[in-house]
């Protein structure tokens, strides 16, 4: 996690809607620029960048600067849009540099399928259009990169209006990793459904792991939710097990970075874990993702490509102070699977997935390529 020489320095962005509430926003897109808070600062500094480029936006990426299934997503067809008049202004020529950026910032990182999902939606935008000038090519581009942010907005409320009706009063929460606006364009997944728990009066607590070795529980979630005003305490990873042996826990709620046909889960390491202590006290484990999570030509977990992360991640206290002897080998793996069997419910836009899994997620995400397409 290198520093770099900040490019401006502000709040997070908050924009107030028609409702008068305050929302926050991770990146930001504005007239061909592309802005985003560099979340590696986070909750010391709150660092404002521009993405110029297919490169940085890349960089930005894999460098978790930008993070969350969902906002890669997003970020990275906004990086197409922001590149695109330094391609070739031949047709042919032009569709290769433009294949040649998608695969490129496809392996950024490999287990969030949305940054598969929302590249492969800028594809067939582009091809659609592939017999019209390269002119209206590029305006048909940026305008599904706009209506991917902006349906992943809408994703993440419908996410909070179905998930909130498996809380109930004084609730208390765990979760895992950041899964809020930090993670999407919206106010999230499974703390969007915390946020409007606390919103309804549901008078809720949170437990956050700290979520190691990234921290993004600490760093980015607490952060999250002192700016919400919600009643919660930050916990090390390894205090889940005695908390729900003590009853402290009614329910867990975290997110997914990419969802097999048969309801298996791949999110942030340590989610398995959580869900094998949940299921040995009985406690409710719910995942909450968009459809764009899914990822159907998945049959289950075992072929969900799992990023390995450097070592120092773990040795390091984010990349800076050792905490361990610099040799010694260290394993990094940034995802873990949780079988389906240990979740008692998946929350998405279309509603509440229960069990038989294989059968229910095949009925309701049937179509994810545009997620807009069977919403009444
Ligand atoms: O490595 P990160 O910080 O990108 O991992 C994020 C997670 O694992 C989240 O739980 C997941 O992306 C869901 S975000 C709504």
């Amino acid at each position: 996690m290198g520093y770099y020489l900040a490019v401006s320095r502000r709040s997070v962005t908050s924009t107030t809607s028609l409702s008068g509430k305050v929302k926050m926003n991770a990146i930001r897109y504005r007239d061909k620029k592309l802005f985003y808070i560099d979340q590696r600062f986070l909750p010391l500094k709150e660092i404002w960048r521009e993405c110029h480029h297919i490169n940085s936006g890349y960089t930005a990426i894999k460098q978790l600067q930008v993070r969350g299934a969902p906002l890669i997503g997003v970020f990275a067809a906004y990086c197409i849009c922001i590149s695109i008049d330094s391609f070739s202004r031949e047709k042919n020529q032009f569709f290769s540099d433009l294949f040649e950026a998608i695969d490129y910032l496809e392996n950024a990182r490999p287990t969030a399928v949305n940054l598969v999902w929302a590249l492969k939606r800028i594809k067939q935008a582009a091809l659609l259009k592939k017999d019209m000038p390269v002119a209206h090519i590029k305006k048909s581009i940026c305008a599904e990169a706009k209506a991917i942010h902006k349906e992943d907005v809408l994703l993440c409320r419908r996410i909070a209006e179905h998930g909130v009706t498996l809380v109930e009063k004084g609730d208390r929460i765990l979760t895992h990793c950041n899964t809020g606006f930090l993670a999407t364009s919206g106010d999230g997944t499974a703390l969007a459904i915390i946020y409007e728990a606390h919103k309804r009066q549901k008078e809720i607590t949170v437990f956050a792991d700290e979520t190691r070795p990234l921290l993004q529980g600490s760093r980015l979630t607490a952060w999250e939710l002192l700016k919400k005003r919600i009643p919660s305490f930050l916990i090390t990873d390894s205090m889940a097990a005695p908390l729900m042996r003590n009853k402290k826990i009614d329910k867990v709620f975290v997110g997914a970075d990419r969802i097999a046909a048969n309801g298996d889960v791949a999110n942030k390491i340590g989610t398995y874990g959580l869900a094998v202590l949940a299921y040995h006290h009985h406690i409710p484990f719910y995942v909450a993702a968009p459809s764009s999570t899914f990822d159907l030509s998945i049959k289950n977990g075992n072929n969900i490509p799992i990023e390995h992360r450097d070592m120092d991640e773990v040795r390091k206290v984010l990349g800076k102070v050792s905490i361990a002897p610099p040799d010694i080998p260290a394993c990094n793996p940034a995802f873990d699977i949780t079988p389906y069997r240990l979740i008692t419910a998946i929350v998405s836009d279309r509603g509440i997935l229960y069990p038989p899994f294989k059968k229910n997620i095949r009925e309701l995400i049937t179509d994810n390529q545009n997620p807009m397409v069977n919403q009444v």
